[in-house]
């Protein structure tokens, strides 16, 4: 059985999260991994329905109520998707996972950092990414896809994308220093290029990590 491996990829709103998940998986898949790609907030059922709580536009959410949906969320989403499939040997690709809590409710809410990374770690059982990827794209460059993107945007998009310009660079900054902080595991990939371009630097990157030949 191959070893298992497990894949996050991060960034601020519209930096190509989705886009590059879905390459990439189809990429390994191809050549014959065996992938579970999922998503957070979601990945499950009970996941998801928070994550319609948690994204509607409209809702006041205290930040604290928000930070303990997401980490329900993440504890659903480990316990029933993300560990039963790394048992399983496979490569888990995740869009979003705890460094999004740490750079949104961390540095855009300005919680306690402290107090993330303990509910992180008990959210996640203290399994943590093999391999974390962060998109960097300036926010208007991200925040302008996303709502060109967005089936609301006549309306402003979803809950987060509503935020204001200052909130969404405390973001593209936590993730920043996030990469600073641990660059073994963590790795910033240029996002502003062609989606094409993305891709490639990404490959590389899963190609070291993972010594494949085949990519
Ligand atoms: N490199 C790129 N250049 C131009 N457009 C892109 C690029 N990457 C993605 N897009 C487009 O931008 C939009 C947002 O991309 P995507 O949904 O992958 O981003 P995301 O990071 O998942 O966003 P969100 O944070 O909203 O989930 C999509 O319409 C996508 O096709
Ligand atoms: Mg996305």
């Amino acid at each position: 059985m191959r070893k298992s491996f497990f894949i996050s990829l991060e960034g601020p709103e519209g930096s190509g999260k989705s886009t590059q998940c879905a390459l990439l998986t189809r990429l390994l898949t191809d050549n014959g991994y065996g992938v579970v790609a999922t998503r957070e907030p979601g990945g499950t059922a009970v996941a998801e329905a928070l994550r319609r709580i948690l994204l509607a536009p409209g809702r006041d959410i205290a930040p604290l109520t928000e930070l303990f949906l997401y980490e329900a969320s993440r504890a659903q989403h480990m316990a029933e998707i993300i560990l039963p499939a790394l048992r399983n040997g496979k490569i888990v690709i995740c869009d979003r996972f705890t460094d999004a809590t740490i750079a949104y409710q961390g540095y855009g809410r300005k919680l306690d950092k402290n107090v993330i990374r303990q509910l992180n770690n008990i959210a996640t059982q203290q399994r943590i990414p093999n391999l974390t990827i962060i998109l960097d794209v300036p926010v208007e460059t991200g925040l302008r896809r996303a709502r060109r993107l967005a089936k609301d945007s006549a309306a402003g998009g979803d809950r987060i994308e509503r935020e204001s310009a200052a909130f969404h660079r405390r973001v593209r900054r936590g993730y920043v220093e996030i990469a600073r902080g641990e660059p073994e595991r963590v790795k910033v990939v240029r996002a502003r290029d062609t989606i094409e371009k993305t891709h490639a630097a990404i490959v590389k990157i899963i190609g070291t990590v993972l010594n494949l030949n085949v990519i």
